[in-house]
């Protein structure tokens, strides 16, 4: 039987003219996934309260151009953990992408590369780390999931280390795996064919008997989380530069600044674990306030527009990442998907910067917005650097 009986409709080998946006890759996608996996990917949280506040929060803020700037300087590059970046934009480290294509990352990984972007390769990737670092990609990150402890989670790490991965990334929002499944209506379940590749053959503790009375999730689950005292074991214990995901809390921001991190992802994992965190928009610039102007901080979570990036960036991000529209891409168009949105994007932030009045990154500041909220005054956004 072929491992791929999931995935309903194959991906299309030239992209639909209809597709000028990320929301398109979106239209276009959804009827050609199951319904169980299609809203695996694109559900969030409970009442998505947090996952509707990603994109709304985006809409409360405009932009404030400033006419007759001198673009003959202009650029889009940045610096990234000592690397160039032709653009400020990563994708985001995302499960499973078999689901949706049969050569998942394989895929995503040609496209990140045909368009220098950076790929933040996760945990539950359906291949192998090996295999995707084979592309010959020449900036991944790698993401970790903490595996119950210390041995499984460096065993992992050494992988990444030897096939040449950049950057190490710690999800600590969704500490423990388990605790989503829990939340889900459609109680998801992965296909035969999607395996977690790189979890194959990792020995599992024996399950830890609890007390009558004690709570599985407290006293079960939450016993397998990562501690303080894991996360400076780790940094100690890996060569590469270590990131945090899932910060949206400025004390943890300046926390994880003064531990000696090298940068934190400002993220509430697309409304996907705690329903009820802010959007990351309304944080971020609290989060450059505490770390002050030099600290690396990403954002993700509902970026879905040039004009979107350019908020984040107004607001102290130095890159974002993107999360959904990876796998809305791939399942339309596999790697040329992924290229192409990435480009459509890339296109978007660049008029936005032309339009706007801002030939370089460093010229997107908070004077660039407006609180469309309270349109007399700029203060929510003042300068916080
Ligand atoms: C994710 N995300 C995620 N994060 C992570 O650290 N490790 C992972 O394995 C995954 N897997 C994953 C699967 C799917 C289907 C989704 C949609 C998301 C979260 C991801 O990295 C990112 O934080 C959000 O997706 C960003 O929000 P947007 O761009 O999807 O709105
Ligand atoms: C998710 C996990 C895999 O968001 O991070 O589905």
């Amino acid at each position: 039987m072929p491992d791929n009986q999931h995935i309903l409709s194959s991906p299309y080998s030239q992209i639909p003219a209809a597709i000028v946006s990320l929301a398109d890759y979106e239209t276009h996608a959804l009827p050609m996934l199951r319904t169980d996996i299609r809203e695996y990917i694109d559900s969030g949280v409970a009442d998505e309260i947090t996952l509707r506040r990603n994109r709304s929060a985006f809409e409360q803020i405009g932009i404030s151009p400033s006419l007759l700037q001198d673009f003959r300087q202009a650029s889009t590059t940045t610096r990234l953990l000592g690397y160039p970046l032709a653009h400020p934009l990563l994708l985001a480290p995302v499960a499973h992408q078999r689901l949706v294509h049969t050569d998942g990352e394989l895929a995503t990984v040609r496209g990140a590369a045909a368009l220098d972007t950076p790929m933040i390769v996760s945990t539950l990737a359906s291949y192998r780390l090996e295999d995707i670092a084979a592309s010959g990609h020449p900036n991944l990150w790698f993401q970790l999931y903490w595996q119950h402890n210390r041995e499984n989670s460096l065993a992992l790490v050494r992988r990444a280390e030897a096939c040449g991965y950049r950057a190490l990334v710690i999800t600590l929002d969704a500490p423990v795996n388990g605790l989503r499944n829990r939340t889900q209506r459609s109680g998801f379940r992965l296909p035969a064919g999607v395996m977690e590749a790189n979890l194959q053959g990792q020995p599992h503790p024996a399950p830890r008997p609890l007390d009558a009375h004690a709570s599985v999730i407290l006293n079960g689950f939450m016993v397998d989380a990562p501690t303080l005292a894991d996360l400076q074991w780790l940094q100690a214990n890996t060569r590469l530069p270590v990131l945090v995901k899932g910060v949206i809390n400025p004390a943890d921001a300046l926390h994880f600044k003064e531990l000696g991190l090298a940068g934190v992802i400002v993220s509430n994992h697309g409304g996907r674990t705690l329903d009820g965190l802010p959007s990351t928009i309304e944080v971020i610039a609290a989060c450059r306030q505490a770390v002050g102007p030099d600290f690396p901080l990403l954002l993700d979570s509902g970026i879905r527009r040039g004009t979107d990036v350019f908020k984040a960036l107004a607001l102290g991000a130095n890159a974002i990442l993107i999360g959904r529209p990876q796998l809305h891409a791939l399942t339309v168009a596999g790697a040329l998907g992924v290229a192409h949105m990435l480009k459509l994007l890339r296109d978007e932030l660049e008029i936005t910067m032309a339009l706007a009045g801002t030939p370089t990154l460093a010229d997107i500041g908070p004077q660039s917005l407006l609180n469309l909220a309270s349109p007399q005054t700029f203060a929510a956004f003042q300068p916080s650097l």
